[in-house]
């Protein structure tokens, strides 16, 4: 592990604002990670919601924390319910603009009144929870946003005024947006090629003008520009031109991703810092003893992450196309993944897959995905996933369920020649068909030679000293964090 860049006494603090949602807090733990290696005092502050969740999952002692990390809450503002209150996106993003201020506040007086930790010197926060630039700029303090999306879903979301203003959204309802309308040529977003409005993150496609998520996001990047900085967990060979662009449009943009690896480069794995972790689900590590049985490339692996949710139908498709392909596969199903019902698959299919698969409800999906035994994976194109997949040298069939995963897809797929996408309304036929393409065809191999160049430029972008996203954290911690 790195040495303690700056001494006790003069400990910068940091405050960190994960959206509440597994695929933004994880980055954002990791981001937290890395400025208390460099000397920071940390405080994480996650929704009350989560906070709970986390104690379930990881046990009553997980957000104990250490002297110089510590954990915090504040309420998202949504009522209690039996129900994931926070998979209702729309209600949880209305919440924390109106909501979440005024706690976030209360917590910063807090902690600046007491004497047992450093006053807070600076604040890095969600890309969606910009209420809390009124409070740094209210303390005169620098503030950094996350996006945790890819720069290009980014690049996106930043457009999406123009789209209100080209007409192209919203539309007066469901029935307007036909394949026609989806396939609207999309050339005018300086840096992005060849896209259709079927890429534009899916959020585009509203029917109403004071449609929730559309609004959030014309928002939110709106308000980016207020920003000290911003981070993205991407870096500069993956999406150089996408960056590049939006270094012109908005504060200094720093791509200091793949986080992951930039973790294991800097924090030691089996220190109290390494082993802090926060998945919201109990990860069942009994599926990486099963994949040490396997040979290398030989095994699919499936996960739609954590806020995918698909029909019974789909789910069953997906099931024989997996067992129609022949090949063994680990397949990792949430309990809540289909919607309004227990993720069953049906037994005919469990039984005529015995012995060549495995099932889990969670995982640990970053040692999974770099497991030799993974040959492919079968995705809904959520950024994390789509990077740790890439940096771990495998290829994927990309499914996009929401948001900016649309996006990845197409980028994977024509950029960065690493995909190849599914239909939505997904057939068996066409599952077995891909899945023997990505493990033994032409176009497999062609994809997993791509993925293992972008591997070799992800590690590369961590490396010490010269590295590009290395260079760029140091940047942003000695620039915009203590400058
Ligand atoms: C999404 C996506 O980030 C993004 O496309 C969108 O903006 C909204 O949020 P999610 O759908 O959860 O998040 O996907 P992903 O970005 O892939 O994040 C999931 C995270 O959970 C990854 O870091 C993954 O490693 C982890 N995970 C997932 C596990 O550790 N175990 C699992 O079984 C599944």
């Amino acid at each position: 592990m790195e040495s303690h860049a700056v001494c006790s006494e003069q400990k910068p603090h940091v405050v960190c604002v994960p959206y509440p949602a597994q695929g933004h807090i994880n980055p954002m733990l990791k981001v937290a990670k890395l400025l208390h290696a460099k000397g920071f005092h940390v405080t994480f502050v996650n929704t009350i919601y989560n906070h709970n969740r986390l104690l379930r999952s990881r046990g009553p002692h997980a957000l104990d924390g250490l002297p110089s990390f510590r954990f915090e809450s504040i309420p998202d503002g949504l009522p209690e319910t039996d129900v994931d209150a926070t998979r209702d996106i729309p209600a949880l993003c209305e919440s924390t603009v109106k909501n979440c201020l005024t706690p976030f506040k209360e917590l910063l007086r807090r902690i600046n009144a007491g004497d047992d930790v450093p006053p807070v010197s600076c604040i890095v926060s969600d890309g969606c929870m910009t209420f809390t630039i009124d409070a740094a700029e209210e303390l005169g303090i620098p503030e950094v946003l996350f996006r945790t999306t890819s720069a290009c879903g980014f690049l996106a979301y930043l457009h999406f005024y123009r789209f209100i203003e080209k007409g192209l959204s919203p539309l007066k309802d469901v029935s307007c947006w036909t394949k026609e309308h989806l396939d609207t040529k999309i050339d005018w977003i300086p840096s992005m090629r060849n896209l259709r409005l079927k890429d534009i993150p899916s959020f585009i496609r509203a029917t109403n003008p004071e449609d929730i998520l559309l609004n959030f996001f014309v928002r939110e990047s709106d308000r980016a520009k207020r920003a000290s900085a911003i981070i993205l967990n991407t870096f500069d060979d993956l999406e150089h031109d996408v960056i590049q662009y939006m270094q012109s449009i908005l504060p200094p943009v720093y791509s200091i991703g793949p986080l992951h690896l930039l973790e294991n480069r800097h924090i030691d794995k089996d220190s109290d810092m390494g082993r802090m972790g926060s998945n919201l689900w109990r990860e069942e590590t009994e599926c990486l003893d099963w994949l040490d049985t396997k040979s290398r490339n030989s095994v699919v692996y499936i996960n739609f992450g954590s806020l995918t949710v698909m029909s019974v139908k789909h789910l069953v498709e997906f099931a024989w196309g997996l067992a129609g392909s022949g090949k063994d596969f680990l397949w990792v199903i949430r309990p809540d993944l289909v919607v309004g019902e227990d993720a069953m698959v049906p037994s005919d299919f469990l039984k005529e897959t015995a012995g060549r698969r495995m099932l889990a409800s969670w995982c640990p999906q970053e040692k999974v995905l770099s497991h030799q035994a993974i040959g492919g994976f079968l995705t809904h194109s959520g950024w994390n996933s789509t990077l740790e997949s890439l940096s771990s040298g495998v290829p994927m069939v990309c499914w996009p369920f929401f948001a900016e995963q649309q996006t990845n897809c197409k980028f994977c797929c024509d950029e960065w020649e690493v995909g190849m996408e599914i239909g939505g309304d997904v057939k068996r036929e066409e599952v077995e068909t891909v899945i023997r393409e990505l493990m033994d065809g032409e176009k497999g191999k062609k994809m997993r030679e791509k993925a293992e160049e972008w591997r070799r430029l992800a590690e590369e972008a961590v490396e010490h000293k010269l590295g590009s996203s290395n260079v760029n954290f140091e940047t942003l911690v000695n620039k915009v964090l203590l400058g």
